[in-house]
């Protein structure tokens, strides 16, 4: 998908704010993926492009953060904790809850395309294990009920 006229001004805002043009690929990764919902090959190549990079050296980058997508993406995005505190306050057993509630395994979304279930490294939130992230949103202390009222609101929303 090619990028709109909208989008390629916030990355020349992004170019000429910045240092260098290396230093502009990652907000220019945050457009790119705000944007679109993910990074796809074509958006890496165009990205290269324009700040005289290898699409190798603009994929490196997007595929070592979990936080890009190099495909689509749900319209929710789940984190689950897997490290070790939320490992000891049953993390496992809230990813299998979440994963037959919807169906789907950890790193896969949702037929319909609403939720993308993915595992997190520490979230900071270790003193109310387990944890996840949904969008922008920390939920505490899980548990099967909280997790149900969560995947209603997404489903519903
Ligand atoms: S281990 Fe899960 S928030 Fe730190």
């Amino acid at each position: 998908m090619p990028f709109s006229n909208e989008l390629k001004a916030r990355i020349t805002d992004r170019v000429n704010n910045s240092e260098t043009k290396q230093s502009a690929l990652i907000p220019i990764l945050h457009e790119v993926q705000d944007e679109l919902g993910h990074i796809s090959n074509e958006s890496m190549e165009e990205i290269a492009i324009t700040l005289n990079l290898s699409p190798a050296c603009v994929q490196n980058v997007v595929t070592f953060y979990t936080m890009y997508f190099n495909e689509p993406k749900g319209k929710h995005v789940i984190w689950l904790c897997r490290t070790l505190s939320c490992a000891l306050r049953g993390a496992e057993h809230v990813e299998h809850y979440i994963g037959d509630k919807l169906n789907i395994k950890t790193g896969q979304t949702t037929p319909d395309g609403k939720i993308t279930f993915m595992e997190a490294e520490c979230l900071a939130a270790c003193g109310t294990a387990p944890v996840m992230l949904v969008d922008d949103h920390l939920h505490e202390n899980l548990t099967k009920n909280k997790v149900d009222s969560i995947l209603e609101s997404l489903k519903r929303g």
